[in-house]
């Protein structure tokens, strides 16, 4: 018997102005659909931006639904579009943003353990690492270098 040590390092930015150009401006498109989102049981807005590597930027937001387990991520709104509409294209990036519609939403917030699988998936098909920036609505910015580093020992199409 042994014990294994899992590891992960992110890298923490002390706020959005601090991010550099090109992810800033990721993040803006996030933030803007953001405030698109269609979460009123929740209230809870979130907003996702993908950079690919032919230069498109696919957007998404969370949209719930009356009969609650129908609704979709934000995260998984925009990966399973950019997957259809740009089938061979690489994700190079995601820029993430999720808050309150009541209060400020200052912790960094982090995808959920479903669209952490469903970004994992994206990452295994084009075997390259997709880099993650996540943040609340204001206040630090998380980066990590890949979805792998959230994902800790992944299920993916290796176990089939
Ligand atoms: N939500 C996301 O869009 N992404 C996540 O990673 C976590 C949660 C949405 C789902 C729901 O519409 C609302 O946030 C509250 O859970």
């Amino acid at each position: 018997m042994k014990d294994i040590k899992i590891e992960s390092t992110l890298t923490v930015y002390e706020d959005y102005n601090e991010l550099p150009k090109p992810v800033a401006s990721l993040m803006d498109q996030a933030i803007n659909t953001r405030l698109k989102a269609y979460a009123p049981y929740s209230e809870f807005l979130v907003g996702a931006a993908i950079l690919l590597d032919n230069g498109e930027i696919i957007t998404g937001n969370n949209q719930e639904n009356a009969s609650y387990p129908s609704g979709l991520c934000a995260e998984r709104t925009a990966i399973y579009y950019a997957g259809a509409k740009y089938p061979d294209a690489n994700i190079v990036m995601m820029a993430l943003t999720a808050g309150s519609q009541n209060q400020p939403t200052n912790s960094p917030i982090p995808p959920c353990g479903a669209c952490r699988q469903a970004i994992s998936e994206y990452e295994v098909k084009q075997n390259d690492s997709i880099q993650i920036y996540f943040m609340g609505t204001s206040g630090k910015v998380v980066k990590s270098n890949s979805l792998a580093n959230l994902l800790p020992l992944g299920f993916d199409r290796s176990f089939l």
